[in-house]
């Protein structure tokens, strides 16, 4: 009998790849031979003496301590490209959103006030205040040319946006089979001097920390637009906030909130929503079940 540890919920779709007569799968389990989670932190935890694998129901994998485990011939898996689809809906949502300050004027419209001759009188003001700019003929530059980058390039070259793209460790030519357009090779600096949102898709890594800080926004175009549904700490939230008080940037979309982001008037911050789709949820689930299962019974790797 296998023992699987769950540390977060697991879509149910993916603990019923387990066979129950060779699963023993609990929150709560003694000498487990491989532990699933989702965000749960595990750099400080014990290692069992019994652990064998690690899966992640997700693409990022800094709360794992994977050198740690990698030394002690643990294997980590995790599942990127299984909720892309779900990150790229919301990002798409977050241009939407940034573009035409919908959360602003939804703010403004639920505070209306007085009879329904003052608030057609507000109707028309906020009609002025909270007018927006639209998609097509526009730059996004997407840094990260992962499964979420290569999505969100084709969803919104369908909306008429022009697309370039940045990634620390390949080539658009590697990475993305798009139009010319898309397959233009940029540093990052000429990036940020040619776009007016950027979106992150990287990992959190050593190269990629604060990888947008108070030096970078320079190059920006003045009005740009942020978005990081990748990992806080990639982007440098002081200098952001910062260059929006300057009104050097328009508006900064993110899933991390924090106290100095979550209230400021040109901020949205989400609870780490990007994934967070019934779809995605099950999509992560069950690949990584397999995985597990491929590894402890056939002594597989399918993906690390
Ligand atoms: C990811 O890394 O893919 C997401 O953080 C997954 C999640 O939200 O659990």
């Amino acid at each position: 009998m296998f023992k699987i540890l769950t540390l977060n919920n697991i879509s149910v779709a993916g603990l019923n790849r387990l066979p129950r007569d060779k699963y023993e799968v609990a929150s709560e389990i003694m000498h487990p031979d491989a532990i699933l989670l989702r965000s749960f932190k595990m750099h400080e935890m014990e290692i069992p003496k019994t652990l064998k694998a690690v899966g992640r129901a997700g693409a990022g994998i800094n709360n794992i301590p994977v050198e740690k485990l990698t030394s002690m011939g643990i294997p980590v898996f995790n599942t990127p490209g299984a909720n892309a689809n779900a990150v790229k809906e919301l990002v798409v949502a977050a241009l939407l959103i940034a573009s035409r300050n919908l959360t602003q004027a939804w703010d403004y419209a639920r505070n209306l006030e007085g009879d329904d001759a003052s608030i057609a009188k507000a109707v028309e003001a906020g009609k002025k205040k909270y007018a927006g700019t639209e998609l097509p003929g526009k730059t996004l530059g997407v840094i990260g040319l992962g499964a979420i980058g290569g999505r969100i390039a084709n969803a919104v070259i369908g909306l008429g946006m022009k697309v370039i793209g940045y990634d620390p460790t390949v080539t658009i030519q590697h990475a993305w089979n798009l139009s010319a357009e898309v397959q233009r090779a940029l540093s990052f600096e000429e990036l940020l001097s040619e776009a007016d949102y950027i979106t992150f898709h990287v990992p959190l890594i050593d190269a990629t920390k604060n990888m947008l800080n108070a030096e970078r926004i320079k190059h920006m175009k003045n009005n740009a637009i942020v978005l990081n549904f990748a990992r806080g700490g990639i982007v440098d939230d002081d200098a952001v906030i910062k260059a929006l008080d300057e009104e050097k940037l328009y508006a900064y979309i993110n899933d991390f909130p924090t106290n100095e982001n979550k209230n400021h008037p040109r901020v949205v911050s989400l609870p780490h929503l990007g994934a967070s789709t019934f779809e995605a949820e099950e999509n992560c689930a069950v690949m990584v079940a397999d995985q597990i299962q491929d590894y402890l019974e056939n002594g597989n790797i399918t993906n690390s």
